[in-house]
């Protein structure tokens, strides 16, 4: 196999692809936006994603987003710091929580979770967490908001290891919170960084290091707080994990900072840190054997989300991949493995922080979007090279919601299956039947309910298909993995349903998670799992 240039290794190898979790509130969107401040590709705070306005100026595809002022999809952002090339993934968090909240973490190399100083670890970064950890990657944490008060340090780690269950490494401490936060303390350097609140994080303000033994200390940090520090340091060198750079790499220890994004402080320490500590572009799983980007010559790439309809006029649609292996050149020819055919990659486009831009060229770790005529589904692979193969497919995320469709005007049966059907495709909904009948009962499962709005505007607006939908109770579901079973004899609970998707695969649904455990207890050798296959 011919050898990687120079020049391409030095490209890959200087790529930072992350995801960035958390709770709603918790302060990604200010944390994203401090960091692309440091990268010089904004020059103010609040330019980019200040909340509602200028969210829409990201991404205002879609007539539902204008309506209620929010994104549906998520999106990349790119930009360089001190010689990196950084990819932000961002993850849809509010009321636009959907499967590709989930789906994007499956082309990120890392995941920095942001976690609320006063709340510890919330529900949305618990199941995002999830996806995160089945997949090995890093994560680190930026504990934010240390200006408002805080939980007490030891509290919020090992809240983060019992709800979590990742061991946790604290890179630097905190000195008070609230109206008393004095900064952070270092603990390999053994020096504090003193807290300023730069003009409210508008702009990067000086950064005051002080070392621990220094006189100075003593009039810059009261008595009391500096023996609290000596004393919280003592008892967390004694009993919390050392860094081991090996467990973050298998995503078993997570390195813990504290700061406060709104003020700008601790952000690029942590952004320096995390750097150095994250992984380049990682290897990844294909039916032939580890697809490694350091090694492969040849593009690849598989898509791991559609974003539909983003020219009303034309029913278009943007496929969004994550680069694995090799360089991509604008219009260059490609297989797409799936679809057994050669296709020309046409209007490659990347996020530079606010604007969409026309791309010449991109590597692996980097993430493009290509126009899609409709031929594309989540998953697919695309390659350059000779030797075709496919990456491992993405799996389906468990929905929470489910409903029943029903259309309007019965005659429109064919526009119905046919919108519903490409609907699903795109990855935005999932469609399930009744165990014992066919198409005549569609009941569709999302991950976020914002997505049961984009269904039935979408299915009006581009299929002209008026619906109805009835929620149903169900709030569990779970593929079953036993090859042969006969559902007929499965010994459920009566809150339990039976159906199946359109590949005619068995599935369960719940509406309490007990029960998930009571039809277990009742199947003996019953295999349940929270991810299908897609
Ligand atoms: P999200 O993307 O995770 O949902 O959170 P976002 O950054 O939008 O932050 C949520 C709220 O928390 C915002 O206030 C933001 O200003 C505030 N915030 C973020 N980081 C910090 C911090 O370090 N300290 C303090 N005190 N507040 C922080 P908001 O009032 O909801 O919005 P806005 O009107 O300020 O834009």
């Amino acid at each position: 196999m011919p050898e990687l240039t120079k020049q391409m290794k030095d490209e890959i190898k200087r790529r930072r692809t992350f995801a960035i979790i958390s709770h709603p509130d918790a302060g990604k969107t200010t944390l994203t936006e401090k960091f692309l401040l440091y990268g010089g590709a904004i020059n103010q705070a609040g330019s980019v994603k200040g909340k509602a306005t200028a969210k829409h100026a990201v991404s205002d595809w879609m007539e539902i987003e204008k309506e209620r002022g929010i994104s549906v999809t998520s999106s990349v952002l790119q930009f360089e710091y001190d010689g990196y090339c950084i990819n932000i993934l961002d993850t849809p968090g509010h009321q636009d929580f959907s499967e590709d909240t989930y789906r994007t973490l499956m082309a990120a190399d890392s995941a920095v979770m942001v976690i609320d100083a006063s709340k510890g670890v919330e529900a949305q970064t618990r199941k995002l967490f999830k996806v995160c950890t089945m997949r090995h990657i890093p994560i680190f944490t930026f504990i934010n908001k240390m200006d408002r008060e805080a939980m007490d340090t030891f509290e919020l780690l090992d809240d983060i290891e019992n709800e979590l269950g990742i061991a946790t490494c604290p890179i630097n401490w905190p000195i008070g919170s609230g109206k008393n936060f004095k900064g952070v303390y270092d603990r390999k350097e053994r020096e504090v960084e003193l807290f300023s609140d730069t003009k409210k994080g508008t702009t990067q303000g000086e950064v005051k290091k002080v070392k621990i033994d220094d006189p100075e200390i003593t009039w810059l940090i009261d008595e009391n707080q500096r023996l609290q520090l000596e004393e919280e340091i003592e008892l967390q060198d004694g009993a919390g994990a050392e860094f081991d750079q090996e467990l973050v790499s298998r995503g078993e220890l997570s390195p813990v900072f504290f700061g406060s994004a709104l003020t700008n402080f601790g952000v690029e320490t942590f952004l320096q840190h995390f750097l150095s500590m994250t992984s380049s572009p990682l290897p990844r799983k294909s039916d032939k054997g580890e697809i490694n980007p350091m090694e492969e010559q040849d593009f690849s790439a598989f898509v791991f989300k559609i974003q539909a309809n983003m020219n009303k006029a034309h029913r278009d649609r943007i496929a969004f991949m994550r680069i694995c292996s090799g360089k991509f050149d604008a219009g260059m020819e490609v297989h797409h493995i799936q679809g057994g055919k050669k296709v020309r990659l046409s209007q490659p486009q990347q996020m530079m922080a606010s604007e969409r831009k026309i791309i010449e060229n991109a590597y692996a770790g980097d993430i493009i979007g290509v126009f899609d005529p409709g031929i594309f589904s989540i998953g697919d692979t695309l390659t350059a090279s000779p030797e075709k193969f496919a990456f491992e497919g993405i799996p389906t995320f468990a929905p929470e919601h489910f409903a029943r469709v029903r259309q309007v005007d019965t005659m429109k049966r064919k526009q119905f299956i046919k919108g519903i059907s490409q609907i699903a495709q795109e990855g935005a909904i999932q469609i399930f039947q009744e165990y014992n009948t066919g198409m005549e009962e569609i009941i569709v499962g999302v991950v976020g309910v914002l997505q049961f709005d984009v269904l039935k505007y979408r299915l009006e607006n581009e299929y002209k298909v008026e619906i109805r939908l009835e929620t149903l109770p169900y709030e569990h579901i779970r593929w079953i993995e036993n090859e042969e079973l006969d559902l007929d004899r499965l010994v459920g609970t009566s809150d339990m349903k039976k159906i199946k998707d359109l590949k005619d695969r068995p599935l369960l649904l719940f509406i309490n998670e007990w029960s998930i455990r009571m039809t277990l207890d009742r199947n003996e050798g019953l295999i349940l799992s929270e991810f299908g296959r897609s």
